[in-house]
């Protein structure tokens, strides 16, 4: 008799996202006359940048002619778009991690969803509480928790490492030693960021209980202040308890086009066993990699125009990360982020829940957010706006909001 892995029962509802996409969908169909402003899931809006578009072009050139055709892509990615990264995201920062050690992929979140299955089974898993989803339910598909508690709203087994506003929204070491501590900085949702000295803090903590951090860097881009690092590398001691996720999707629009990579240093293993060479295997038995066009045009990021013509794509983003932060703030709410992150986390108004601020914002003024519990219980009574709406919409949605 076939039986299912019913690790998958164990959780609750739908993945958050599909859930407001349902919602909306449902008032759109009944309401088909309300423009609706949708700032939800972080998805990008913006064309990809004229030097990317380009690449992209000359890639699916090649791929016409018998000469230069691609079939499939080497196990670890392409060593032009490997050798750019290693070059422009860690050496110019200063973080020896060599091209070898990067592992190119269609994007961060298959990889953070992925990164588990090189761990046992019993390893003892830390979020923080706000948390990306994915992390947390991965590891429940996996077995890695027990029963999903509704009365705490979070899973039996699993470490919750609350960020609360007091502490700027950064986790402390929680009580019982974890295996794995998953952290996202800038942080997804809250928009907080962490400084270099803090983070040092928690790679030391690492090293010094043999735990693996693993690392979400995928809102680097964002980062404006100074002693904010963009790389949990730059951190000393990082290569020995530390892997890295990283994406192009926020940078530089690829969220419909798909391309991240993962750092695993060849120094962090565990157990006797180098880290790198299990995620090497998995990669090479369940992966065929990213596309060579979209390979090509992740390497145009890193070209002289590229670089240029995102950095004013951030600042487009960024633009409305500002907009949103200050014109809620003038109407009094209580915000945070939007400074190194593209993400404004705001209290709920008049002791409303999440979900009924998230219904009250879509009938009353048709915009859409993402509600801080859909992202655990320390998340319940907040709010999540993403910057990633277009210019246009996010100061309309803005001076809706005001009216309220
Ligand atoms: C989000 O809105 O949290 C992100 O867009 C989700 C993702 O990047 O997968």
């Amino acid at each position: 008799m076939v039986t299912v892995n019913r690790n998958y029962l164990k959780l609750p509802g739908s993945y958050l996202f599909s859930t407001i996409g349902k919602k909306v969908n449902a008032y759109q169909s009944e309401n088909p006359d309300k423009k609706i402003i949708r700032l939800g899931i972080g998805d990008v809006t913006q064309p990809l940048a004229p030097a990317i578009i380009e690449s992209l072009h000359e890639g699916v050139e090649e791929m016409a002619h018998a000469e230069t055709f691609h079939g499939y892509a080497p196990d670890l990615g392409y060593e032009f778009l490997r050798s750019a990264i290693s070059r422009n995201d860690y050496q110019a920062r200063g973080c020896d991690i060599s091209e070898d050690e990067i592992f190119v992929s269609d994007g961060a979140k298959s990889d953070s969803g992925n990164i588990q299955e090189i761990f046992g089974i019993d390893n003892k898993v830390a979020v923080c509480d706000p948390v990306y989803p994915v992390y947390v339910d991965t590891n429940v598909m996996a077995g890695r928790s027990g029963e999903y508690n509704p009365g705490r709203e979070n899973f039996d087994g699993i470490i919750y490492m609350p960020c609360r506003e007091e502490n700027g929204f950064l986790p402390e070491f929680p009580s019982e030693v974890p295996d794995l501590i998953y952290l996202c900085f800038p942080n997804n949702p809250t928009g907080s960021a962490i400084t270099k000295d803090e983070l040092q803090k928690w790679v030391d903590y690492a090293n010094q209980n043999g735990s693996v951090i693993i690392y979400d860097a995928a809102y680097e881009a964002y980062i404006s202040e100074e002693n904010i690092p963009h790389s949990i590398y730059e951190c000393d001691g990082a290569k020995t308890c530390a892997i890295e996720l990283k994406s192009f999707s926020k940078n530089a629009g690829f969220t419909g086009v798909r391309l991240g990579y993962t750092v695993v240093p060849k120094a962090l293993e565990r157990d006797g066993v180098k880290l790198h060479s299990l995620w090497a295997r998995r990669h090479g038995t369940k992966f065929n990699g990213a596309p060579y066009i979209v390979q090509k045009a992740g390497a145009a990021v890193y070209s002289e125009a590229g670089k240029a013509q995102l950095k004013e794509q951030v600042a487009y983003y960024m633009r409305n990360a500002k907009v949103i932060y200050e014109g809620l703030s003038e109407a009094g709410f209580s915000v945070s982020g939007g400074v190194n992150a593209p993400y404004i986390w705001l209290k709920t108004p008049d002791r409303m829940t999440s979900w009924e601020f998230f219904d009250y914002l879509l009938e009353k003024v048709n915009v859409v957010g993402t509600p801080g519990s859909g992202f655990g219980a320390h998340g319940e009574g907040y709010f999540r706006l993403t910057a990633f709406g277009t210019y246009e919409n996010t100061v309309e949605a803005i001076e809706r909001m005001k009216k309220m």
